[in-house]
């Protein structure tokens, strides 16, 4: 047991990993739970603390593009282009690994998943370590990921020693995962950085997500990013829906307009403005809310298949499920 401390500083986050211990991390996207990637002890304890199977592998983050060979080789002509244009931020690539990363981290996969995060702090602490950082998001298993140094005190408190704090996250939703076939880039997992901004890039890509629940494919699993209250998805605001609200007592969640006839004090609007970035970035404190709220079961207004709202209505689907 520890009595975790919330701060800003650095060096106290650097001195428990140099020790071997996890740390709560901030990134753009959502909170990491770090720790020492080239020990697997370390690594160990992150599983322990998340209750997270060794089947579902770890993301390695980084500082800097130049460390990025030391972790993986081969790294592939559009998989350069992509690190170019892309890093830091919210994208994370699949590489044939190097032995220096303990099978652990890459739960014995051949390759290795490494992002840098685009946020002052974390990079400030990646370059003081003489070592990369592993780290899932913090949040127990299967439920919805952080954005806040809060959300990740209220699930792993006691469990950790320190949470370093940078803020809400300005991203909202975890990286893309790009992996490569024969040089060709495959999206695993939407995420932070949309499709369309990846394809000026390198081109049409092949989006390929894994929807099963069977653990040994790489990526992600069916159910995931959950509250504990029934998630219903809403294809379509319509009155037959009014009238199944006026009878409940459910919260929805919604991009930019209320499901009239509905109290709007049990409906979150994600982006008023009907900004898609904006909504992300509001999606899981928004879910939180509601997990936490006197209401019954969520339902959320299926988001525009564009952007980011592509990521949205994935994660919404995976909470459903
Ligand atoms: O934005 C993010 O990516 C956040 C922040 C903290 O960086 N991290 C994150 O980690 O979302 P996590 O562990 O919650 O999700 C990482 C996903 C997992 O579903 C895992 O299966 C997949 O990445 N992954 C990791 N290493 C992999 C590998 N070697 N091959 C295939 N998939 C991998
Ligand atoms: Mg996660």
């Amino acid at each position: 047991m520890f009595s975790t401390v919330i701060g800003t500083d650095v060096l106290t986050a650097k001195r428990y990993l140099q020790t071997g211990e996890t740390v709560g991390i901030p990134t753009e996207t959502v909170y990491g739970l770090a720790a020492n990637a080239l020990d697997a002890d370390a690594v160990l304890k992150i599983f322990k603390v998340k209750n997270r199977p060794h089947f579902d592998p770890l993301i390695v983050h980084t500082h800097s593009v130049d460390e990025i060979g030391n972790y993986a080789e081969e790294i592939p002509a559009t998989a350069q282009k992509l690190i170019e244009s892309f890093m830091p931020g919210p994208l994370t690539i699949l590489l044939k690994k190097r032995s220096i990363i303990p099978d652990l981290v890459t739960s014995g996969l051949d390759n290795v998943a490494i992002r840098i995060p685009n946020h002052k702090l974390t990079l400030e602490l990646l370059k003081q370590l003489d070592f990369p950082l592993a780290a899932p998001s913090a949040n127990p298993f299967g439920y919805i990921s952080p954005t806040t140094a809060q959300h990740v005190y209220d699930q792993l408190q006691g469990r950790i020693p320190y949470i370093l704090d940078g803020g809400p996250t300005a991203v909202g939703v975890e990286s893309t995962i790009v992996g490569f076939e024969n040089n060709e880039p495959v999206v695993y997992r939407l995420g932070g950085l949309a499709i369309e901004d990846i394809e000026k890039v390198v081109g049409k890509v092949r989006v390929s997500l894994n929807e099963s629940s069977n653990p040994q494919s790489p990526g992600m699993l069916k159910s995931h990013y959950a509250p504990k209250k029934r998630l219903h998805i809403l294809e379509q605001d319509s009155d037959e829906y009014r009238k199944v609200f006026e009878t409940n007592n459910d919260g929805i969640i919604a991009f930019d307009k209320y499901v009239e006839g509905v109290d709007t004090d049990r409906q979150i609007l994600l982006s008023p403005a009907g900004n898609l970035n904006e909504a992300a970035k509001n999606l899981f404190a928004a879910m939180r809310k509601l997990d936490s709220s006197a209401v019954n079961e969520i339902w959320a207004v299926k988001f525009p298949d564009a952007g980011l709202g592509r990521a949205i209505n994935d994660r919404l689907k995976r909470a459903r499920a």
